[in-house]
């Protein structure tokens, strides 16, 4: 048996296409992997129908496709030995469908904010790495705190990228600081089916589901906004394979996973700085209020830790109110007796810092939730790894654990390695959970922990 390169089989295409290996289609087709592999290699004699049928599933492919699939190797093997090693595919890889329900290139993205500000730091990046001269990286995770602005800023870029992506713009809202996100599966159906996959088509299993997404997304320029994803378990089916496509995920989580696994590159989003954050402010009141209340741009950005979230929320205290009601709203504003009272958005939840912070602090382990409030224990501070340690009286291999897992939610960051705080903002919201859960004697044995940690420290010089 003359055995061909695999260069020109339709088969091994397709599985490229569809990013699985030789073993993983195998498995889901229920064949041994030598039936995959002698196929594409040429080493059998004609594939038996019931073979390519059973690829065909594990492929995900339609009827039609799987026609063409067994049309292929049966012109194939209709040639002689040597024809058939530099056979062209006989047939189309499977194209895509027309783009779009009505054969129009989706736009499903949001308008970024008409606001829009600051950010040229993370633009470039994102620039640079999906279409700058060294790009080519299909996938970015932006990740930061709640509120910090991950939306509006992928949402910016991307529209002032458009031309970059002909075949569409696709945007998914993957609910991950719900608690309640939708799986992989549910949203590789709704990507295919606004890809234009008709709904019968979109297979049931979710492997041959995935795979055809791939396959999909590979011929096509489109990017795919992946938006509060909540692991990387729910994005990791959902990248494409290699192709034109792109993917950006936004996340409140650092899913680090992604770039371990997966190439994805990471682009931070931290707090504003002071002078974008006073940018925004000014552009939100305009010059009328702000000669009624001048002090109002520097009263707002000392309280907003740099969080478009909060200051969009603080200005809209003043915004609500007549030019002339200004000063008394600021003052009104800043008299709120509890911090974080100033941020509250009674109707609307997603307006609301608190319930953005309870948010991402339920999905904690019982234990990192609990050393979390910890932190708002001594004053702000940037904390050493050594005096977290002693704040929250554990041996420093378990504090790493815990650090860990507060910093990959960004309920921690870490601006320098072993040295960790809290923004402002979010610091009271540990301050006041931990009054409202702990009992004060823990809390005074934490203070007493690293006020001693402390004072050994400076004791020793
Ligand atoms: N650069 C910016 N310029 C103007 N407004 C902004 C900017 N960034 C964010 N905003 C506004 O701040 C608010 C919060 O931003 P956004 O929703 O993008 O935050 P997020 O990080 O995605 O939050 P979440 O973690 O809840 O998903 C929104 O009203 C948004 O329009
Ligand atoms: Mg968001």
């Amino acid at each position: 048996m003359t055995v061909h390169s695999s260069e020109h089989d339709l088969l091994a295409q397709l599985r490229r296409r569809a990013g699985l290996t030789q073993e993983e289609l195998a498995e889901r087709a229920g064949l041994a992997v030598r039936s995959v592999s002698n196929i594409e290699r040429s080493a059998v004699g004609r594939p038996r129908v019931s073979t390519l049928r059973a690829i065909g599933a594990g492929l995900g492919l339609d009827d039609a496709r799987v026609g063409e699939l067994l049309d292929f190797y049966r012109r194939r093997w209709a040639q002689p030995a040597p024809e058939r090693a530099r056979a062209e595919p006989a047939v189309r890889v499977p194209a895509p469908e027309p783009l779009g329900p009505a054969g129009a290139a989706p736009t499903q993205l949001p308008s970024p904010p008409s606001t829009f500000s600051g950010r040229s730091e993370e633009l470039s990046a994102l620039d640079t790495v999906l279409t700058g001269p060294g790009g080519g990286h299909r996938c970015v995770v932006l990740d930061g705190p709640a509120g910090v602005g991950k939306t509006a800023l992928v949402l910016a870029w991307a529209h002032a990228r458009h031309d970059a992506f002909p075949d569409g713009q696709l945007y998914a809202d993957l609910r991950g600081s719900t608690g309640r996100p939708p799986s992989a599966e549910d949203l590789a159906r709704q990507l295919l089916t606004d890809l234009g996959i008709p709904d019968a088509d979109v297979p049931s299993s979710s492997v041959a589901r995935t795979a055809l997404l791939r396959q999909v997304l590979a011929a096509r320029r489109v990017l795919v906004v992946l938006d509060d994803a909540a692991s990387a378990q729910q994005v990791r089916p959902l990248l494409p394979g290699p192709g034109a496509c792109t993917t950006v995920v936004a996340s409140r989580h650092q899913l680090r996973g992604l770039s371990i696994r997966d190439e994805a590159r990471h682009v931070g989003v931290p707090p504003m700085p002071e002078g974008a954050a006073a940018r925004l402010v000014r552009t939100l009141l305009g010059d009328e209020r702000l000669r009624a209340a001048p002090g109002a741009v520097d009263a707002i950005v000392q309280r907003c830790s740099g969080l478009p979230l909060a200051l969009r929320i603080a200005c809209d205290h003043l915004v609500r109110r007549t030019t002339a009601q200004a000063p008394e709203a600021l003052a009104a504003w800043l008299a709120e007796p509890a911090p974080l009272d100033a941020f509250r958005t009674a109707d609307d939840a997603e307006c609301d810092l608190r319930e953005a912070f309870t948010a991402s602090y339920r999905q904690l382990s019982d234990e990192a939730a609990r050393y979390f409030r910890l932190l708002g224990v001594p004053p702000r501070t940037r904390l050493s790894r050594d005096a977290v340690a002693a704040l929250w009286d554990l041996p420093l291999r378990t504090t790493d654990t815990i650090l860990a897992e507060l910093a990959s939610a960004h309920l921690i960051e870490e601006p320098s390695p072993g040295r960790y705080e809290l923004h402002a903002l979010l610091w009271e919201f540990a301050r006041e959970t931990g009054i409202d859960h702990d009992p004060e004697p823990i809390r005074r044995a934490a203070l007493r922990g690293i006020l001693e940690h402390w004072a050994t420290r400076s004791a020793r010089g």
